[in-house]
C-alpha cells in the first residue's frame, strides 16, 4: 500500500452505522454454562458482556440494519451505491456471497457485490479494498460492512473461546471527500500460521458429515497464547507503518481504534507502539470480540457519541485469523 492521493481526491467515510442484537450475555450468564468466572474473564480479557443473536437471525439481518443506518447517516439511498463489500467470517451460507444477499434486501441493484474473508481484519481489508477501487475512479460510492454471527461457530462447551466473542455489525459509506479522508493504509498476511485460529469443517477439506460434526470440526479453534503474542506484534508494527507512510509521528495521531479482542492485547499494542492509553478507544467490555465488525462498531461509537472530533487523525488497526493484519489512518 502506498500513501493516499492528495486531499482533493482522497477517499473518506461519509456515513457510519452499527447494529447489535438486543440479547446480552453477561459473564455471570457464562458462569452457569462453563467452568469460568466473571473475575477471570474481566481480568484476562476486559470483557463484561457481549451480544448474541437469537436463533434464526442471520449475519445479513444484522448487516442490513447497520447498512441502512450508515446510508441514512450519509444521506444516501441503496440506489446510490455501486460497490458493496462485506467482510465476514460467518456468512449466511458458503455461497452466494453475503454481499449479494444484502444487495437484494437493500435494493442496491446497481452495486457490484462481493465478500472479503480476512476474519477480524475484515473491516480494515474491506475499507482498503473499497478505497483502491474508488481512488482509481472505477466506482463512485461504496458500502462497506463488517458483520458476524460468530456465536454460531463457537463451541459453547469450550471455556477458552466461548467467553471471548460476540455478534454484531458495523457499516460505512465511502466516497471521494473534499477534506479529510484516508491518509495511509497497510495490510499484511501470514498463511503459515493459519492453524493458530481456524474452523476446519464445512469446506472442501472436511465437508459436512456426521463424522465432522462428531469431531466438532465446525467450531472455531484457537491457540490463544500464540495469537495473543502475534496480535500484539503485528498490530503495533502496522500502526507504526501507517503513521510513517503518512509522514506523521505517533503524537500527530489523536485516536487509535484497535480491533477489540482483549484489553490486555490493546494495552500491550499501545505500549509497544508508544501510544498513550488516553488516546485509545475501547468498547470491548460491552461487545467482546465481534471479529470483522469490531473496528467499524468501534469507529461508529468513537465518532457518533464518542471522543473523536472533526479533523482528528484516527488509526484503525486490526489483526485476525489467516493470519491477517492491517491499518487505516484517516482524518475524520
Ligand atoms: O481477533 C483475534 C482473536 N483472538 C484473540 O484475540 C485471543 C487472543 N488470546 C487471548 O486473548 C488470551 O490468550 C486468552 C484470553 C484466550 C487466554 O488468556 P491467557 O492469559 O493467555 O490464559 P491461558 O490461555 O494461559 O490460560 C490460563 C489458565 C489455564 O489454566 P491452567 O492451565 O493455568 O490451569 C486455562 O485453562 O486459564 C484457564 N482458562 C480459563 N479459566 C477460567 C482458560 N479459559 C478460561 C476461562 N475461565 N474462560
Amino acid at each position: 500500500m502506498t500513501r493516499a492521493a492528495s486531499s482533493a481526491s482522497r477517499i473518506g467515510i461519509v456515513g457510519l452505522g452499527m447494529h447489535v442484537p438486543s440479547k446480552v450475555l453477561t459473564n455471570f450468564d457464562l458462569e452457569k454454562m462453563v467452568e469460568t468466572s466473571d473475575e477471570w474473564i474481566r481480568t484476562r480479557t476486559g470483557i463484561r458482556e457481549r451480544r448474541i443473536a437469537e436463533p434464526g437471525t442471520t449475519t445479513s439481518d444484522l448487516a442490513c440494519e447497520a447498512a441502512r443506518h450508515a446510508l441514512k447517516n450519509a444521506g444516501l439511498s441503496a440506489n446510490d451505491i455501486d460497490l458493496l463489500i462485506v467482510a465476514t467470517t460467518s456468512p449466511d451460507m458458503l455461497f452466494p456471497s453475503t454481499a449479494c444477499l444484502i444487495q437484494s434486501r437493500l435494493g442496491a441493484k446497481d452495486a457490484v457485490c462481493f465478500d472479503v474473508s480476512a476474519a477480524c481484519s475484515g473491516s480494515v481489508f474491506a475499507m482498503v479494498t473499497a478505497q483502491q477501487y474508488l481512488e482509481a475512479g472505477r466506482y463512485k460510492r461504496a458500502l462497506v460492512i463488517g458483520a458476524e454471527i460468530l456465536s454460531s461457530f463457537i463451541d459453547w462447551t469450550d471455556r477458552s473461546t466461548c467467553v471471548l466473542f460476540g455478534d454484531g455489525a458495523g457499516a460505512c459509506v465511502m466516497t471521494k471527500v473534499s477534506r479529510g479522508g484516508i491518509l495511509a493504509t497497510d495490510m499484511g498476511s501470514d498463511g503459515s500460521a493459519a492453524e493458530l485460529l481456524y474452523m476446519p469443517g464445512g469446506g472442501s477439506k472436511y465437508p459436512p458429515s456426521h463424522a465432522s460434526v462428531d469431531q466438532r470440526l465446525h467450531f472455531l479453534r484457537m491457540n490463544g497464547t500464540e495469537i495473543f503474542k502475534l496480535a500484539v506484534r503485528r498490530m503495533a508494527e502496522s500502526a507504526q507503518t501507517v503513521v510513517t507512510r503518512a509522514r506523521l509521528k505517533p503524537e500527530d495521531v489523536d485516536w487509535f481504534i484497535p480491533h477489540q479482542a482483549n484489553i490486555r492485547i490493546i494495552q500491550a499494542v499501545a505500549k509497544r507502539a508508544d501510544i498513550p492509553m488516553e488516546k485509545v478507544f475501547i468498547n470491548v467490555e460491552r461487545y467482546g470480540n465481534t471479529s470483522a465488525a469490531s473496528n467499524l462498531i468501534a469507529l461508529y461509537e468513537a465518532t457518533q457519541n464518542g471522543p473523536v472530533k472533526r479533523g482528528d487523525r484516527v488509526v484503525l488497526v486490526a489483526f485476525g485469523a489467516g493470519l491477517t493484519w492491517g491499518s487505516v489512518l484517516l482524518q475524520w
